[in-house]
């Protein structure tokens, strides 16, 4: 057996950690011969709840689980990391404004860039959760200059799969029975926000071993370009009205299918979305933390290219864009308050 992969869990007393940490532990997304040592990190607050969760990952009785350190403290949280998945964030309640919760939630990202470019692994593969996601990452990937950006993703795979479950469902209703997964090539664009766009233009449906494009499969355009993009993207706001608690349980698994593709790469033809550091494709601003589709082998992502936007997908980044350009330049005037 190979020396234990360091995984960091932020926020790690959280109801999204509490679905996540059994996965990893358990080697769902490592694989099954890949030892783990887990460090929790949560505010000093959260001590005892973060003990009671060590309690129940040793009860756990995980063969692959060889160290668990649990700690408020960012030296030893960040120490030699080899992933750090970035979920402790103050989630947003009902009724609060995303700015708000940029404006709580950008400075504690400044300090874990810094903690991360100070103490982890330089090859330490970085996921954002926490929101706002991509903004979130923009400024941990600034104050981690010793780390390459290529490290620095933020979570855009719940919509994906919010995205794919919403076809798979639609197409149940003329009797065509498929899963999420056979639904593929769905791209989220742009912020992990109600302004994200969701595009099927691209989309396949495998039907009983045929790839239908997803617009010849649903045959309802007004669907797709209607009420589909709005469900997807208002599904966060729809989770919170309903549980007064934000997405956690399908969070954790979007993580999981995150971190498990970008370590073992995406099937031949088949891309999935991230928010990485924009290059500039697609008419994008560089340096951006944007959802783009992207294709992984052998642990690293590259920007799926040349696929055709229409002038509606164009308008429609363009909304997202802007949404992210406004959000970055206000996250950068708070970390230099
Ligand atoms: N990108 C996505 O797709 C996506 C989906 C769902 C939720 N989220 C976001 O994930 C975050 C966590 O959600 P949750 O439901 O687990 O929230 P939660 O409130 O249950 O847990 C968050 C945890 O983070 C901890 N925390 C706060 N500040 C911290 C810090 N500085 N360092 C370490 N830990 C800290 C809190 O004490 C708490 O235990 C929220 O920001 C939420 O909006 C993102």
């Amino acid at each position: 057996m190979s020396e234990p992969l360091r995984v960091l869990i932020t926020g790690a007393a959280g109801q999204i950690a509490y679905s996540l940490l059994y996965s990893i532990a358990k080697g769902d997304v490592f694989g099954a011969n890949q030892p783990i040592a887990l460090h929790l990190l949560d505010i000093e607050v959260m001590n005892n709840v973060l003990n009671g969760v060590v309690m129940e990952l040793q009860d756990c009785a995980l063969p692959l689980l060889k160290e668990v350190i649990a700690t408020h403290e960012y030296p030893k949280a960040f120490k030699d990391v080899d992933v750090a998945i970035l979920v402790g964030a103050m989630p947003r309640r009902e009724g609060m404004e995303r700015k708000d919760l940029l404006k709580a939630n950008v400075k504690i990202f400044k300090g874990q860039g810094e903690a991360l470019n100070q103490y982890a692994k330089k090859t330490a593969k970085i996921l954002v959760v926490g929101n706002p996601a991509n903004t979130n990452c923009f400024i941990c990937r600034k104050y981690a200059p010793s780390i390459p950006s290529e490290n620095f993703t933020c979570l855009t795979r719940l919509d994906q799969n919010r995205a794919q479950g919403q076809i798979a469902q639609k197409l149940k209703e003329s009797n065509v029975l498929v899963s999420s997964l056979d639904v593929s090539n769905v791209t989220i664009w742009g912020n992990h926000s109600s302004t994200q766009y969701p595009d099927v233009n691209h989309a396949v449906v495998n039907i009983q071993g045929k790839a239908v494009p997803a617009r010849e499969a649903v045959k309802d355009d007004n669907y797709l370009d209607g009420a589909f993009i709005e469900t997807v993207q208002k599904r966060g706001a729809a989770v919170i009205a309903a549980r007064k608690l934000s997405s956690a349980m399908s969070a954790a698994k979007a993580i999981c299918d995150h971190m498990r593709d970008w370590w073992t790469g995406t099937a031949a033809g088949q891309w999935v979305s991230m928010g990485v550091v924009s290059d500039g494709s697609y008419a994008t601003e560089t340096g951006l933390v944007f959802s783009f589709p992207v294709n992984i082998s052998g642990g690293a992502w590259s920007i799926v290219q040349g696929l055709s936007i229409s002038d509606k997908a164009k308008e429609r980044i363009g909304i997202t864009l802007n949404e992210l350009v406004e959000e970055k330049n206000d996250a950068v005037a708070v970390c230099s308050d």
